[in-house]
């Protein structure tokens, strides 16, 4: 079977990028911009510096921001109602993943209608239609969301996260402004990091790896392995290097997938509430030990990757505990916690059912089952 590589139309990247979105707009054509943003970010002022460049070039633009982390079916579909009200031609997502993907589910929705209920949107999406265009701009480092086919939304009524991969999703333009990600404090610069770096890391050994997506998703973890710690501490070089960095991650996983570090993740950030990058940086190092059997000489490239010295002198097992060590090293050198007090031992059966129903579980190197996954989420507890 042939591989597939589905990236952006056009990606900007660099500090003062945003500044393109008018250029972009004009050239399509787009007369009014509907505007998906979170309501911390329009209070922090982060949107204001996108809305004030629709502004400069007389864009007109209207602001939905019904959105919450991890957001729900309702932020969806209230959106939908808001896009038709507003009469835009185009939407500009600002935000970490949670905006992206509610404007990835709302241009789906407006473009394929019969999928007005969201949930059966779930999996690879049969819709006819391309979206409303997606002009992304992402404010973390991050979900890569903007050069995604996903987007992820919480079913709260069944306590269910559910992925949507859909090619009609792929935002027209990505704007990767690390400017626009100056204001993360520390714990979300750690978290959306580690986001990243899980995809970097199980999209490289997901089933569907192949050579193509194998050179992004290493020179992904070697960026960000060497940017994360300074970008927690709002270091130029660092910021910069999270921002490239989750991209090129995203440039991969989305084209082959990723594994059960992601499934757990979607499905604590369901139960729990717990914040995806959280999520997946507790989960990663765990997912990691037991997958290693089923990854050749992968873990050798990660630890190298990573600045791992003598990886060629290491025995199998020797690298890979060497890789696993340098990634528990960097979660909690950027203080991710190890335990999850919300865990209870009644909910594990729930929990390990869901997220053997994900999406993300079909892609991990090794074949798991629901008493396996109980096992990996007992030891968060
Ligand atoms: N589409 C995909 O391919 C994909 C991949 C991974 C994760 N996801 C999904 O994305 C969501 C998580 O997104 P996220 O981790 O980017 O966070 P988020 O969008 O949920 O935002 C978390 C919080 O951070 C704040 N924030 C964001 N940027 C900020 C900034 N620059 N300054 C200050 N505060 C800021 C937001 O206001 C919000 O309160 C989850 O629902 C996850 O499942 C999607
Ligand atoms: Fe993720």
């Amino acid at each position: 079977m042939a591989n597939r590589i589905m990236l952006n139309e056009t990606s900007y990247h660099g500090a003062g990028a945003i500044n393109e979105i008018a250029t972009e707009a004009k050239a399509r054509g787009f007369r009014k911009a509907f505007v998906c943003s979170d309501p911390d970010l329009i209070r922090f002022g982060v949107t204001g510096k996108v809305t004030k460049v629709l502004e400069d070039a007389a864009i007109d633009y209207e602001i939905y921001s019904d959105i919450k982390a991890n957001p729900t079916i309702e932020n969806v579909q209230n959106g939908v109602a808001a896009f038709k009200a507003a009469k835009a031609d185009h939407i500009v997502a600002i935000g970490g993943g949670s905006s992206m993907d509610t404007a990835k589910a709302i241009g789906i929705i407006i473009a394929n209608p019969e999928f007005e209920d969201v949930r059966s949107l779930e999996g690879v999406a049969p819709t006819k239609n391309p979206c409303v265009p997606i002009i992304a701009v992402p404010t973390t480092a991050g979900t890569a969301a903007e050069v995604t086919i996903n987007y992820v939304i919480t079913d709260v009524e069944r306590k269910r996260k559910f992925v949507c991969v859909d090619p009609h999703d792929m935002p027209v333009v990505a704007i990767v402004d690390p400017d626009m990600m100056a204001t993360m404090p520390k714990g979300l610069t750690a978290a959306t990091g580690m986001d990243a770096l899980t995809h970097a890391i199980e999209g490289y050994i997901t089933k569907a790896a192949w050579e193509m997506t194998d050179m992004f998703h290493l020179k992904a973890i070697e960026i960000i392995s060497r940017s994360l710690r300074g970008a927690v501490a709002n270091e130029k070089a660092g910021r910069d290097g999270m921002a490239l960095g989750q991209y090129i991650a995203g440039m991969g996983f989305s084209n082959v997938g990723l594994g059960i570090a992601h499934s757990m993740a979607h499905t604590l950030g369901a139960v729990y509430d717990t914040p995806h990058g959280v999520a997946c940086a507790m989960m990663l190092p765990i997912v990691m030990a037991y997958n290693a059997e089923c990854t050749g000489e992968k873990y050798r490239e990660i630890a190298r990757a990573m600045g791992v010295a003598n990886v060629d002198q290491m025995s199998v097992e020797e690298y890979r505990k060497a890789a696993v060590d340098a990634v528990q090293q960097l979660s909690i050198d950027v203080g991710i916690p190890t335990k999850l007090s919300a865990l209870k031992e009644e909910d594990l059966q729930f929990l390990a059912e869901s997220a053997y129903a994900d999406a993300c579980r079909p892609g991990n190197p090794k074949d798991t089952s629901v008493e396996d996954l109980k096992e990996l989420f007992r030891k968060l507890m």
